[in-house]
């Protein structure tokens, strides 16, 4: 029966991740190397929290930014819907009064993080929230620029599109957080260089155009083929497809990277406005 019981988590926890490790850690890599002084001194003394959390007290985020896909399995189930917008399939704008109308979505999830880490932590329970609420920054971050944690509700994100990658089965979903990062050979340490060497055109500092831009990256190009027909369960998927993914996933990881650290800065300066939803 508990053999059953872990079979059933381990399917569970293979259909729906973030970014796999690799990207999370490289997101949250780039970011720790654009903090300012400041924003480093905030974030060592947030990670130093995690002892009324769960005794993890290691100065270094990146190695703390996939724990919130094992929280969300664990003491955090509320968390799930926390790492992802969904969007009507014959939708094509996001409409935040519908695809979150739980209020329980990746940019709200976004807010209340960033809004724990602006309160002071006076007792041992806000201690403990501070700590994960920088955890789940980091990782929630990541996964809004993964483009299909901002896709379609029906086949769950890509994760139900059943795909042939290369010759191994997959899933769209998964072929996006793992199978096309290990394919282009990014992983953590190893292309952190890289990709602080890449250049950042961004002056986008709004988390809902963010979602945007992920939303439209879904649509144009991890649902379609490159003959622009929508992928379905069944379909292979091969060279061009990996060609075409590779600079989109090299972007997004960087800005990710980017964005992260520009909230962290703003946070410990305390120019940042947390409340970017409610008027
Ligand atoms: N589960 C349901 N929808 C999802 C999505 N868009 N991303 C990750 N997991 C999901
Ligand atoms: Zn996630
Ligand atoms: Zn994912």
């Amino acid at each position: 029966m508990n053999l059953l019981i872990l079979l059933a988590a381990l399917l569970i926890s293979s259909q729906a991740s973030a970014w796999g490790k690799e990207g999370h850690e490289l997101v949250c890599a780039i970011a720790e190397e654009n903090l300012t002084e400041k924003a480093a001194d905030f974030v060592r003394q947030t990670l130093a929290l995690g002892e009324f959390l769960d005794g993890n007290t290691k100065n270094d985020l990146a190695s703390l930014c996939t724990w919130a896909d094992k929280a969300k399995y664990g003491k955090y189930t509320s968390t799930y819907e926390a790492h992802f917008l969904n969007v009507p399939a014959d939708k094509n704008k996001i409409d935040f009064g519908r695809d979150c109308a739980a209020l329980d979505c990746i940019a709200v999830a976004i807010q209340r993080n960033l809004s724990y880490l602006n309160s002071p932590a006076g007792s041992k329970r806000e201690k403990s929230r501070k700590a994960a609420a920088l955890r789940f920054l980091g990782h929630f971050v990541g996964d809004i620029h993964q483009p299909l944690h901002v896709s379609n509700r029906e086949d769950w994100g890509g994760n139900k599109i059943r795909l042939t990658w290369f010759g191994e089965k997959t899933n769209l979903h998964k072929m996006w957080d793992v199978n096309l990062l290990e394919k282009a050979g990014l992983n953590h340490p190893g292309s952190l260089e890289f990709l602080l060497n890449q250049t950042v055109d961004d002056d986008q500092h709004n988390v809902l155009k963010w979602m945007e831009e992920s939303f439209a990256l879904s649509r144009k190009y991890a649902y379609l083929n490159v003959e622009n027909q929508t992928l379905e369960s069944g379909d292979n998927v091969g060279q061009a497809y990996f060609e075409r993914a590779k600079p989109i996933i090299i972007q997004q990881l960087t800005l990710a990277g980017h964005r992260l650290a520009y909230l962290l800065n703003a946070l410990a300066d305390g120019s940042l406005d947390t409340n970017f939803l409610i008027d």
